[in-house]
């Protein structure tokens, strides 16, 4: 795929209407409130809003946030699949539930950052919408309601893609946390408007993009993370382009029992045994360094407050089960990263939300912000532990997209990228 894209800059916004897609689901308060609670991807967007308004261009933002359900139904059985007793699911539950994914604070966020009004509109692509676009003049900024309260967003549906497009004259993109999702918001509306990527998403593909393409050597990737399943493209895909593949968290211990490894109650995919002797294989085959963890460390349950034990890989006990590696897997790690050219991290070494099995995570953050090394982190879990562990400013590139970077580095084309102006 190519990822040589038009930019903002190869095309005159000046006097244009830009419908513009942002990653905001940013998170919030769980009591409701609205608050938000880390305004990252708010922030990120700021350069391409900044230079569009001053380009003289009308920007139409929009953006997804959550995962609402457009119909009742559909929300009811969703509610119920999760074990909600389907008696108590009443209509007023499902629009409080949609209210709770208004981008009303966005707005409000919006406009502090950037020191004008940002006008909210009560719909997608609906009349409040279209009333409110057509009356924007240029250097004005407003955004449409939560492009997920529409049923057609997900299925990109063309309607709703062409509906949003009438509204505009240019598409730019810079929603990179949601490029690897083809709807109408982030692809379909491409097919109506001269499409355009903005400054965030320019800055992940040269980076990411960059480190896979032509990495400053040696390439060392660290994957982490609960599933061996949900790592396989990953793995993969960089069995065929790192120097060194090191593997942590949870997963590791799918790795362990395939070798014959006790691991008492750790988190094992039995059906991915064989996938993962095939990995070690294939990197004995290529010559890419694949590291296991050499040590464990244990806690008696799944607790911040669990006793713990130290033990060597392949040997814990019955009734424990390893939540981090141990000092000795540390060090081999952090030598590893110490002569990397390129580090890319993807996924927690172990259970850092607790801090008796934080030291792996932390270690391996620190040796990163050490590293003479390109550092790149992808989002989601690593990009919040960097950040919790006061280290992300040490970093070359965190990127802004959990799903968006994983998808990235297992090599799979991303929609909201493919149907962007080639440059
Ligand atoms: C993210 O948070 O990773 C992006 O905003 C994409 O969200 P989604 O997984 O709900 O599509």
């Amino acid at each position: 795929m190519n990822y040589n894209k038009k930019t903002v800059k190869d095309i005159d916004v000046k006097g244009k209407k830009v419908l513009l897609r942002c990653d905001f689901n940013v998170p919030m308060a769980k009591d409701g409130s609205g608050v938000i609670t880390d305004d990252k991807r708010i922030r990120a967007a700021l350069p391409t809003i900044q230079y569009l308004l001053a380009e003289g261009a009308a920007v139409i933002a929009c953006s997804h946030m959550g995962k609402p359900q457009p119909s009742f139904d559909k929300w009811v059985q969703k509610q119920t699949e999760k074990g909600k007793d389907p008696a108590t699911l009443t209509e007023a539950k499902w629009q409080k539930s949609l209210a709770e994914l208004t981008l009303a604070p966005v707005a409000a966020r919006l406009s502090e950052l950037l020191g004008q009004d940002v006008a909210l509109a009560a719909d997608v692509a609906g009349p409040d919408a279209q009333a409110k676009a057509a009356a924007l003049q240029p250097g004005q900024i407003m955004l449409l309601e939560n492009t997920r309260f529409e049923k057609g967003e997900t299925k990109n549906d063309p309607k709703l893609a062409k509906a949003m497009a009438d509204m505009a004259e240019i598409y730019v993109s810079d929603a990179f946390g949601a490029v690897h999702r083809a709807h109408a918001s982030t692809a379909g509306v491409a097919e109506y408007l001269p499409a355009v990527s903005g400054f965030l998403i320019q800055k992940e593909l040269d980076f990411i993009g960059g480190a896979l393409a032509a990495p400053k050597r040696p390439l060392v990737a660290i994957l982490g993370g609960s599933k061996v399943s949900s790592k396989i493209g990953v793995i993969n895909n960089l069995l065929e382009i790192a120097d060194t593949i090191i593997i942590g968290g949870g997963m590791a211990y799918t790795f362990s029992a395939a070798q014959g490894g006790k691991i008492g109650n750790s988190l094992f995919e039995a059906d991915w045994q064989e996938y993962a002797l095939e990995m070690i294989k294939k990197a004995a085959d290529k010559g890419v360094k694949l590291l296991l963890p050499i040590d464990t460390v244990c806690g008696d349950k799944f607790a911040p407050d669990a006793n713990t034990l130290t033990v060597d890989a392949g040997n814990i006990p019955d009734g424990w089960e390893g939540l981090d590696i141990g000092p000795k897997t540390v060090e081999l790690y952090c030598n590893a990263v110490a002569d990397a050219g390129t580090v890319i991290w993807n996924g927690p070494m172990g259970v850092f939300e607790f801090a008796a099995f934080a030291a792996g995570t932390e270690a391996v953050a620190k040796a990163l912000s050490q590293t003479n090394a390109i550092t790149i982190i992808g989002g989601g879990d690593s990009a919040a532990a960097v950040q919790q562990l006061g280290y992300a400013d040490k970093m070359t590139h965190i990127s802004t997209g959990g799903g968006a970077s994983l998808e990235f580095m297992e090599g799979k084309e991303l929609p909201g990228v493919a149907c962007l102006l080639d440059a």
